[in-house]
């Protein structure tokens, strides 16, 4: 795999491999989400538009302040975002246009834990996160600068 991928990368230029490479990824980790959903309900169909849906969802956190996903990732995935509560910007979360996101299985699963349980109270389905990712993927320009 790694000498095939230096290969490639030589013939096509490293950039464009590395973010191709992640997309790829990231989509990967979609197939995997969709098939634990599908364990809990065969009829799960991956949704772009559940998963926007769920990005931009409002949730009312115990300090009565309403919270989504976007409150820190922007309502546009493909943009830098900033934490809600300390300000500290955020690297864009589209695999498209970070080819950091979507990499590390473990990592995506701990920040999933920790993000829905803050957000959510709980911890999300495979079906929410295999929704979330697939429309992350739909994200790929940022929003011109103000
Ligand atoms: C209070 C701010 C905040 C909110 C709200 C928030 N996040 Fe995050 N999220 C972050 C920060 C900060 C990072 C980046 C850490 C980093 O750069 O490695 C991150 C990164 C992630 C990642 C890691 C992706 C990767 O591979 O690097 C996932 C997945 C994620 N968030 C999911 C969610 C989901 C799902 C929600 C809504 C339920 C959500 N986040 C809401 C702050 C937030």
């Amino acid at each position: 795999m790694k000498h095939t991928q230096l290969i490639l990368a030589a013939l096509l230029g490293l950039a464009t491999l590395s973010a191709q490479a992640n997309v790829t990824n990231a989509e990967a980790l979609t197939k995997k989400y969709i098939r634990i959903a599908q364990t809990v309900n065969p009829e799960f169909v991956s949704s772009v538009t559940d998963g926007k849906m769920f990005f931009n969802r409002k949730i009312k956190m115990p300090n009565g302040k309403e919270m989504a996903c976007a409150s820190c990732h922007t309502t546009n995935p493909a943009n830098p975002g900033k934490h809600a509560l300390t300000g500290k910007a955020i690297e864009p979360l589209s695999p498209a246009v970070n080819n950091k996101r979507f990499k590390d299985l473990d990592k995506v699963e701990e920040k999933f834990t920790e993000h829905c349980n803050e957000i959510i109270g709980t911890d999300c389905t495979a079906a929410e996160k295999a929704n979330y990712i697939i429309y992350l993927l739909t994200e790929r320009t940022p929003s011109a600068k103000k």
